[in-house]
């Protein structure tokens, strides 16, 4: 396969892979995660008795629901980034009498399209309207008359994701979309215990590591790589300087592999970066969230590992 031969997400991909791995500290871009393998392991690892923020903010939004259904208020249309199909989802849609309009948004259309139709028999009197996007782009929302205020639902600490200048500037980009008085439901993971950290990113039997080197895989199929996922070990551990969980591949030989013809070499320990995933405290988090919004309420799960925020935008 040739560059020129490739179609528009190949490339795509391609560029973005070759940047990385061009960089002193090797490093591939954490959204190449989730193809429908990745997709997959990331539901098993939400199942995993290490990996806590599920059942935490299940804990949460169970126990607050009443709260968090006061908050979101009456002729609101609900945004959600990220896939729609969650336990959480559901619990906001049979709670929320007020919600008017359902919006959620996910790159994949077809994933989309299923969960769509699926909800308008289970709730048919929300209007429910997919939105297939990249939602760290800007979006169409759609309107109607009935739609009194927004609130954007952003749960599963996926913030953490992203670097901290960069969670900033999306919380400024989806402030745009709101008006005063509209609301962001957000969960975030919190700091904690490093032994905790590291056991829910280092599982017992495995699932993050396959999930940590399905990106390999992936390459392998889409761009014609040749990474011999056993010459590299999946590593994670918590860099407490920058309050984060990294997630690298170390290579376990000096090796070389070939992406799409261009050669990478590595050297033995040298590792490539695949995923940071950002603690916060709460007054930290609000610093992030930044003048646009001002937070009317923060949920703890009981162990405080775990926290859901309610923002209104000013
Ligand atoms: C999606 N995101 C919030 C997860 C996290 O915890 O940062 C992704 C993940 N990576 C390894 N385990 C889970």
């Amino acid at each position: 396969m040739n560059n020129s031969g490739m179609g528009e997400k190949a490339t795509e991909l391609y560029t973005d892979v070759m940047r990385g791995l061009s960089k002193e500290q090797k490093y591939l871009p954490s959204k190449y995660f989730y193809d429908e393998k990745g997709s997959d392991l990331f539901e098993q690892i939400c199942e995993l008795e290490e990996y806590y923020p599920t059942d935490c903010e299940v804990e949460i939004m169970k126990r607050d629901i009443n709260e968090i259904t006061q908050l979101i208020g009456q002729n609101v249309q609900l945004i959600e980034l990220g896939s729609g199909s969650s336990m959480k989802t559901r619990l906001l849609l049979d709670h929320c009498s007020g919600l008017v309009m359902y919006v959620p948004v996910d790159i994949s259309g077809a994933f989309l399209e299923e969960v769509a139709a699926g909800l308008r028999s289970e709730y048919p009197h929300l209007e429910i309207k997919p939105v297939a996007a990249d939602y760290t782009s800007p979006f169409p929302i759609p309107e109607s008359e009935e739609i009194k205020k927004r609130v954007i639902y952003f749960p599963g600490s996926t913030i953490g994701n992203f670097r901290k200048k960069k969670a900033q500037k999306f919380l400024n980009s989806l402030a745009k979309y709101l008006s005063p008085g509209d609301g962001l439901l957000i969960g975030i993971d919190l700091k904690k215990d490093i032994s905790v950290l590291e056991k829910a990113y280092n599982d017992g039997k495995g699932i993050t590591a396959a999930f940590n080197k399905n990106i390999l895989l992936r390459l392998n199929r889409e761009l014609g790589a040749d990474f011999d996922t056993d010459q590299f070990r999946h590593l994670a551990f918590y860099n407490k300087q920058e309050g984060r969980i990294e997630m690298h591949l170390e290579s376990l030989e000096t090796q070389h592999v070939q992406v799409n013809g261009t050669k990478v070499s590595f050297e033995k320990g040298e590792t490539i970066h695949t995923e940071n995933s950002h603690k916060y405290t709460i007054p930290e988090f609000e610093e992030i969230a930044g003048d646009q919004f001002s937070r009317k309420q923060t949920w703890t799960d009981s162990r405080d590992y775990f926290s859901v925020h309610y923002f209104e935008k000013v």
